[in-house]
Parts: structure tokens; C-alpha cells; sequence
């Protein structure tokens, strides 16, 4: 069965495929490699022993999607990572974000929909903002976004409910990620954030490697157990297998709702200085880091309520944070030894 995978290089979608690859999907990658290198198709071959297609394809252009699918009329689903995720970046450049985030999404969906081919779509927990009650099931409203960026996601929610609304035979399943860490288990392919990174695990990856000088905790003031904002960080092999079992959900026709959605997160909350420490215990290396003043935009706790993801996918998290630690470092010891 052949499965498009859009942004199929970059961190969330090179795992993803490797996994189809692994359960003998055929996987055509699309990719502009604005935010990454052909270089993981190495990576990804090591793995598996087999090579995906690779079609180098900026999404946002419009006109072009057309041929891909008349190159390969037999997509049995689409898998649509594609996208820029800088939220800091997207308060100083919103355009960049909509055009992006936006185009690519409705033109992809434009074949997708004529087609009735089933769509996984990347969302984030980033819509839930500073939710009401935690954890935080899928009924949570979804509240005014926190930057260009969010918005870009709960507006690309609202065109799939539409689109799901007037097309019944269209599905779609949209996953809300929580904060996805750590690379696969060897360590061949992983994060390669572009410049200094913006969330936490690989900024302190890089900081326990000597790239960066010390971790800034953004904030100890919160009214937190131990001041220090919490969030539900997720394996990120844990959610690969949530994109593999969404897929065979919508394949095998399992949907009650043909727009379903999913929060993809373990259920537990960890503080920013649990993290550090875990690190420090996993890996047996400290962690240079002080405390800072709070960053703007934070919410101080969100983690998921993972029973829906449980009872109605039937897929759950199996990884917990010390491995999801022990693989990021991992990962970034392997970089480091091939920059030397
Ligand atoms: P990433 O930047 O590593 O991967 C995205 C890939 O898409 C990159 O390889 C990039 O080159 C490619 N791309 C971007 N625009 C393109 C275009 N117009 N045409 C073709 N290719 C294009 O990001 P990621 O962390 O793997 O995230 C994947 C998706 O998951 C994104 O939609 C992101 O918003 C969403 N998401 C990510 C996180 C996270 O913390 N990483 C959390 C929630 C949601
Ligand atoms: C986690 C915690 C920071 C860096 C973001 C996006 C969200 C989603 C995932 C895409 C927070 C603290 C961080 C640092 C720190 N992405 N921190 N020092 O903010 O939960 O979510 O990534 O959809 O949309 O907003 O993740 O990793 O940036 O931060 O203390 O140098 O770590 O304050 O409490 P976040 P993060």
C-alpha cells in the first residue's frame, strides 16, 4: 500500500516513514528541505535496508500537486506533516506561516477530498492554550491562539471539519501532539533543528554538548510543585506508532466520525527541572542551567488525556521520559562525533 508523506524528512515525518517502511508500506516522501537535509534518507536506509521514493516538492506552490498524484494514482493515504513550527518566528513573520501552512495544506487536501483518500493531519495541543482543566481531553475548547503559528493549526483543524462536513466519504484523522522528544534507538536519524533551538530537549542536548553555554529555565515562579512549567513529553517513536495506527484506523474503516481527533501525549505532566533531572540520571552527565525570567506566551501545565486515544484508536504511549532522554542524547552524541 503506497503512503505519501508530506515534510517526510524532517524530524516527526523521518520516523513516521521508517516505521511504514518497516510494516512494508511503500512511502513516496515529499519535501522541499527548507527545514532539513537529503541527508536522512541515509539514515533512513541504514534502518530499514530500503529506500523511500523522494520527491523534492515545495507544497505551497500550487498546480503541482496534481501531477504527483497522476504520477502516483495508487496513494492509499496521505500523511501531512509539512509545515513551519517556529512559534517564535511566526509572531515576527505571520505571512510566512499562513502562506505555508495554509497553501500546502489546501492544495494537498484539494486532491485528497476529489480522491476520498484518507488524511492524517499534524495538529498540536498548542489549540487547547491555557485549558481550563488538566489533563486535557479532546472536548477541552479550543481557545484563541497563542501566535500565527497555533492559529495556522486550529484554522487548518476548521478547514478539515468543514471539508469533513460537506463529504462524508472524505476522513480525516487530526492528531494534537503534546511535546514530542527523542530520536529512534539508533540514533540514525533524530531532531536537526536549524539554528539555535526553541524547545527545550534539544537546547539542553546542545548545551550538555558545549554548543550552547547553559540552559535558561524559563521561569521558577509558577504555581507549579516546583515552579517550573509542566508539559507531556511523548517518545517520539511512541508517536510514530500513533501515526501507523491512525492510518490503519482509517483504512480499515474503524472511524465513527469521519473527522476524528486524537490528543497524542502520554498523560503524565513533567516539570521542566524533572526533565533535567532525569536527564542528569539517564545519562549520567550534568546539566549546565540557571533560571530565567518567564517566556512570554508559556501556559504553565498541559498534559493529555489520553483516554480517548486509548479506547477509540487503541493506541497508547509505551515509552517513558527516561528513554525518551537517554535517545535524545543519544542522538545528539552521534552528531556530535560526525561534526568533529
Ligand atoms: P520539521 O520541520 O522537522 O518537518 C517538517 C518538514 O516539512 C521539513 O522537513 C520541511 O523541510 C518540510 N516542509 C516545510 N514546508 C514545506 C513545503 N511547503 N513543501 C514541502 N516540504 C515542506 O517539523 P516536525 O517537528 O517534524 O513537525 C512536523 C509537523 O508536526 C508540523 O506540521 C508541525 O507543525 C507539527 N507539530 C510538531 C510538533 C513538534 O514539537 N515538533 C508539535 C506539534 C505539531
Ligand atoms: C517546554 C517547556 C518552556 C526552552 C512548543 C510549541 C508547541 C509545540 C511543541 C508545535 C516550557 C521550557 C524551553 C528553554 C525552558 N510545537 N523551556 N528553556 O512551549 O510546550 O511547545 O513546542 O506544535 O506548539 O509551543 O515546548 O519545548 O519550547 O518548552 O525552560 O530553553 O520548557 O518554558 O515550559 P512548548 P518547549
Amino acid at each position: 500500500m503506497r503512503i505519501l508523506v508530506t515534510g517526510g524528512l524532517g524530524y516527526i515525518g523521518s520516523h513516521v516513514s521508517v516505521m511504514l517502511m518497516e510494516q512494508d508500506y511503500q512511502v513516496v516522501i515529499v519535501d522541499n528541505l527548507e527545514n532539513t537535509s537529503e541527508t536522512v534518507l541515509e539514515g533512513m536506509q541504514q534502518i530499514t535496508g530500503k529506500t523511500p521514493v523522494f520527491e523534492k516538492m515545495d507544497l505551497r506552490v500550487h498546480g503541482t500537486h496534481q501531477a504527483l498524484f497522476k504520477k502516483y494514482p495508487d496513494i492509499a493515504g496521505v500523511i501531512h506533516f509539512a509545515a513551519h513550527k517556529a512559534v517564535g518566528e511566526s509572531i515576527e513573520n505571520p505571512l510566512k506561516y499562513y502562506e505555508n501552512n495554509l497553501h500546502s495544506l489546501i492544495y494537498l487536501l484539494q486532491q485528497c477530498v476529489e480522491k476520498c483518500i484518507p488524511f492524517i493531519f499534524s495538529s498540536s495541543a498548542t489549540v487547547y492554550g491555557e485549558a481550563d482543566k488538566i489533563p486535557i481531553a479532546e472536548d477541552s475548547p479550543v481557545k484563541p491562539p497563542l501566535s500565527p503559528y497555533g492559529n495556522t493549526k486550529k484554522i487548518g483543524e476548521e478547514i478539515i471539519r468543514d471539508i469533513c462536513r460537506t463529504c462524508s466519504e472524505f476522513n480525516a484523522v487530526l492528531l494534537r501532539y503534546f511535546n514530542p522528544i527523542g530520536a529512534h534507538p539508533s540514533a540514525l536519524i533524530g531532531e536537526l533543528p536549524l539554528g539555535i533551538p526553541q524547545n527545550l530537549v534539544p537546547f539542553l542536548t546542545q548545551t550538555v554538548a558545549g554548543w550552547r553555554k547553559i540552559l535558561n529555565v524559563f521561569g521558577n515562579d509558577y504555581d507549579a510543585p516546583d515552579g517550573t512549567c509542566i508539559r507531556d513529553y511523548i517518545h517520539i517513536m511512541d508517536l510514530a506508532a500513533a501515526h501507523i495506527r491512525s492510518l490503519e484506523f482509517l483504512i480499515q474503516e474503524e472511524n465513527q466520525s469521519n473527522c476524528e481527533i486524537f490528543n497524542i501525549g502520554t498523560g503524565n505532566g513533567n516539570s521542566v527541572l524533572e526533565v533535567i533531572q532525569t536527564f542528569e540520571q539517564v545519562n549520567e552527565i550534568p546539566v549546565p542551567h540557571q533560571f530565567a525570567p518567564r517566556r512570554s506566551g508559556d501556559v504553565m501545565a498541559m498534559y493529555a488525556d489520553t483516554s480517548k486515544a486509548m479506547h477509540v484508536l487503541k493506541w497508547k504511549a509505551k515509552y517513558n521520559l527516561d528513554t525518551a532522554l537517554e535517545s535524545a542524547w543519544k542522538w545528539q552524541s552521534r552528531i556530535e562525533n560526525q561534526n568533529a
